[in-house]
């Protein structure tokens, strides 16, 4: 399943993410700027925010209550945020493309 994300320098970073992963641990093994993952996926840093493409909200689908909260914490929330840790990666999701903020926390 492959899933891109994109900084705000427009660089695009595409990975063939294995499936049941999450989109942050993706992201971390390939040393995407800005995604800083404090936590290491526990749902509790917040740092690992990034903006859904709008094409792929419906599938990507609304944050857990949990993850909500902590969204709270995130820069610059938008609708169309989700933590990348909280994201599993499934083949429904191949082409997935997430943007990463200008910055986390
Ligand atoms: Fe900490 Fe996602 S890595 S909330």
């Amino acid at each position: 399943t492959t899933i891109t994300f994109v900084t705000m320098d427009g660089a695009r970073y595409p990975i063939e993410a294995p499936d049941g992963s999450t989109a942050m641990e993706n992201a971390v093994r390939h040393d995407v700027p800005g995604i800083d993952a404090d936590c290491g996926g526990a749902c509790a840093c917040a740092t690992c925010h990034v903006y859904v493409a709008e094409d792929w909200r419906e599938a990507v689908g609304e944050p857990a209550e949990m993850e909500e909260d902590m969204l709270d914490f995130a820069y610059d929330v938008r609708p169309n945020s989700r933590l990348s840790c909280q994201i599993r990666v499934r083949p429904e999701l191949d082409g997935l493309v997430l943007n990463v903020p200008e910055r986390q926390g």
